[in-house]
């Protein structure tokens, strides 16, 4: 058995390893077939006392919450899911799980059985999220109904039966004064960021992996105004604002005989005739970055998008190779970024000192040298803690876009 690193238990009992017997299940399952939502309480309750089985009602209610996550949710993780401090859930092999609970990844005392047992638990949630996860396609990126997003691997592209990375989604997206309280921006900063989306800037939010570039992607599109039509282009649907105009686009793809398929750069080329009042791209990854640039150069102004980049000084190269998938030259994406990119925001994971807090970071300003290279300016800088530290630059952008 494993211990979690920080002593903690896994989930509550009887939601450990399969939990529930598959004979019940099955019972439940035939029951509940061809019905469109998930149950409410009372009916699972219902079939369950139907199974002929004598339940006590705390032994009905844990039978219930079992049922309800092995049918409808993540299984015996699902525990792990609603746990609010849970923000991934990353299983590696039938006994190897491990979860971030804010401070850095921890291992989970909990056993799911053989590798055959994740392999199925993996299909049936890829299945959950409308895609097919088998020999032909071993590969997954997919959304959960709960909007818990997915990402499920099988052999033969890994060993060990299944590799599954679960990020939870937040039910309702933090707004800016949120981040502000939990020490994610300094509050001189809060100003700043509303001036920049209130005056359109065009901006892109950067970071490492889960550095929480989507979680202040959404706080930004939080504040747009009501009556601004936001057309948001993402991999798998994960941005969740609190905007009463949003529409979401979401790349689909191609199914085994390859057809079917609808690429992110399709999409953003598809939203500018959906009269934006703002593009969004949850994540550029790839040849879709040139159709972005080209929007934003072409008055298609206040728009967002986050890219991954460990550093703001790496930004120019990593647009550069992207670009380069759509047969773009250096020349050429340094003309248009510094022409349609204003802002950058760069979010930073503190692991030092075990805290694992997400926090912006630097403040950059798109530019390009004297030779005509791409450019990211600093304009201000945070350590996560004191007082932020800020140069002319960040008082150009401060009187540029003002402050609403
Ligand atoms: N400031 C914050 N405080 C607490 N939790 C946060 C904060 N920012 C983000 N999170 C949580 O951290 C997790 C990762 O955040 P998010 O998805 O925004 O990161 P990301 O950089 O977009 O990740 P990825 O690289 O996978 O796209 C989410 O569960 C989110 O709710
Ligand atoms: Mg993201």
């Amino acid at each position: 058995m494993n211990r979690t690193a920080g002593g903690d238990v896994g989930p509550p009992d009887g939601a450990r390893g399969r939990g529930i017997e598959t004979e019940l299940l099955d019972g439940v399952r035939s029951r509940m077939a061809g019905r469109g939502a998930p149950p409410g309480d009372q009916e699972l309750r219902a079939a369950l006392r139907d199974s002929g089985r004598v339940l006590g009602s705390a032994a009905l209610t844990d039978l219930a919450r079992a049922a309800r996550a092995e049918l409808y949710g993540a299984g015996p993780l699902q525990p792990l899911l609603e746990d609010p401090r849970v923000t991934d859930v990353l299983v590696n092999a039938p006994d190897e799980i491990w979860v971030d609970r804010g401070a850095g990844l921890e291992r989970v005392d909990l056993v799911l059985g053989t590798p055959e047992d994740v392999r199925a638990l993996a299909v049936r949630l890829a299945a959950a999220g409308g895609q097919r996860l088998d020999d032909a396609s071993p590969l997954v990126d997919a959304r959960l109904p709960d909007g818990t997003r997915l990402h499920a691997v099988v052999a033969p592209v890994c060993e060990q039966g299944a590799v599954i990375s679960l990020r939870v989604l937040r039910a309702h997206a933090f707004t800016l004064d949120e981040l502000v309280a939990r020490r994610a921006l300094p509050p001189a900063w809060g100003p700043v960021l509303r001036g920049l989306v209130a005056g359109r800037a065009n901006m892109l939010v950067s970071g490492g992996t889960g550095t929480g570039k989507t979680t202040l992607l959404a706080a930004l599109l939080s504040l747009v105004p009501g009556d601004e039509r936001v057309v948001c282009v993402e991999e798998a649907r994960e941005l969740a604002p609190d905007h009463p105009h949003v529409v979401p686009l979401t790349a689909r793809r191609p199914n085994v005989e390859g057809a079917g398929g609808v690429e992110l750069t399709d999409l953003v080329r598809n939203a500018l005739r959906m009269r934006p009042d703002r593009i969004v791209l949850g994540e550029c990854r790839g040849a879709e970055v040139r159709e972005v640039l080209m929007a934003l150069n072409t008055g298609h102004d206040g728009g967002l998008a986050t890219i991954h980049a460990n550093a703001v000084a790496v930004i120019p190269a990593r647009l550069e190779a992207l670009a380069a998938l759509a047969g773009m030259g250096r020349a050429a994406v340094a003309a248009q970024a510094a022409g349609g990119l204003d802002v950058v925001l760069h979010l930073r994971r503190d692991r030092a000192g075990g805290v694992g807090r997400r926090y912006l970071a630097e403040i950059g300003r798109v530019t390009r040298t004297d030779d005509g290279e791409l450019r990211v300016e600093v304009a201000a800088t945070w350590d996560g803690a004191g007082e932020p530290v800020t140069g002319p630059t960040f008082e150009e952008i401060r009187s540029r876009w003002g402050t609403p």
